[in-house]
């Protein structure tokens, strides 16, 4: 797979508030989506990984506010995007044309008076306007088929379709435009352990056949192990470690990568003991000093109270990065 970035995020900062009263809900995240790859996001709720997305795709509302950093998309020919300055006509047209986002709780965002043959055919006709109405039809029937849904649903309501096969349609839609990068917030985990699984892995088939990059958010590190080429995980607004599925699976080097591992039953390979994490999550107007973590860590030592570890490669291991004392 080729190394080619088509989305860079760096040093971003996100605020909720501006008064004396503001938290930060993102710290100096740097992070590369790589064209064609699955970068999966993992962390506890509250960790900022809806933050995260809202702001790359420049959806995040007040009293949410980008107060540093860049995000640049780079487009197959080499042109690169200032997505935070883009002007607001350019943004929608790219917002579903190169970039599309699949909520948190989508399923339940589909309008309950339209079926679904409509709710497709909007999009087609927002932004493919020359397409003939049979042409936005044909093509939505091609959609539904992608992912795995049969033309004789395109009539149906929503409370008409099971939960995955509502979610099924919210993918479809994101799709409909051929964007370059899907960002999926929790796509699935409304659904039943099977469902996900099933969603996924024709995700995972779509992005080879129509070549575009995927975002994937989910709290469950054992779906991303399966189903990402690299993954990220957040902790109190910062990434705390970057590296390949695989790497992470067999050698997590920051210890809340560690326990995440535990805190989910594994799919595949010999059985972890699920010890989970103790403790909860900090809250953002109560942010631990130094790394945010140290309080549930077990391995905590003298500088981690005092000093935010910078996330950098460990000295044996160029390709990934860790933010922790312990391999600084
Ligand atoms: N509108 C808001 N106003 C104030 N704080 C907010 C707002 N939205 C989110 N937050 C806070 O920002 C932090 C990050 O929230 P975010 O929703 O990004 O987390 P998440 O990782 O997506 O969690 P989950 O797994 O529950 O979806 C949380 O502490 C949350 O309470
Ligand atoms: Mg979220």
């Amino acid at each position: 797979m080729s190394a080619e970035p088509v989305l860079t995020i760096s040093g971003l900062n996100v605020d909720y508030g501006t008064d004396a009263g503001a938290v930060h809900a993102l710290r100096d995240i740097d992070l590369t989506l790589n064209r064609g790859e699955v970068l999966g996001l993992a962390g506890e709720s509250g960790s900022g990984k809806s933050t995260l997305a809202y702001a790359v795709t420049r959806l995040l509302s007040p009293p949410g506010v980008i107060t540093g950093g860049e995000v640049h998309y780079h487009r197959p020919g080499g042109d690169r995007v200032d997505i935070l300055s883009l002007a607001p006509r350019r943004l929608r047209a790219f917002r579903w044309q190169e970039l599309s986002i699949v909520f948190q709780g989508a399923m339940n965002s589909l309008n309950p008076v339209h079926t679904v043959h409509s709710q497709l055919t909007d999009v087609l006709a927002a932004h493919r306007p020359e397409l003939r109405k049979r042409q936005r039809t044909e093509r939505a029937v091609e959609l539904l088929g992608l992912v795995g849904i049969s033309a004789d649903r395109l009539a149906a309501y929503p409370h008409q379709l099971s939960g995955g096969m509502r979610q099924r349609v919210m993918i479809a839609m994101a799709l409909a435009l051929e964007p370059e990068i899907v960002i999926m917030d929790e796509p699935t985990t409304a659904l039943d352990v099977v469902m996900q699984r099933q969603i996924l892995r024709r995700l995972v088939q779509l992005r080879r056949q129509l070549d575009f990059s995927v975002v994937f958010i989910t709290h469950d590190i054992s779906l991303l192990i399966e189903f990402s080429d690299r993954i990220a995980i957040m902790y109190g607004g910062r990434i705390v470690e970057q590296a390949g599925a695989a790497e992470i699976y067999r050698d997590p080097r920051h210890p809340y990568s560690d326990g995440l591992l535990h805190s989910f039953p594994a799919l595949h390979g010999p059985r972890r003991e699920l010890t989970g994490i103790p403790g909860s999550p900090p809250h953002l107007s109560a942010m631990p000093t130094g790394c945010a973590f140290h309080p549930r860590c077990g391995k905590a030592f003298d500088p981690c109270a005092g000093r935010v570890p910078l996330l950098a490669p460990p000295a044996d291991g160029p390709g990934r990065a860790v933010a922790c004392h312990l391999h600084s």
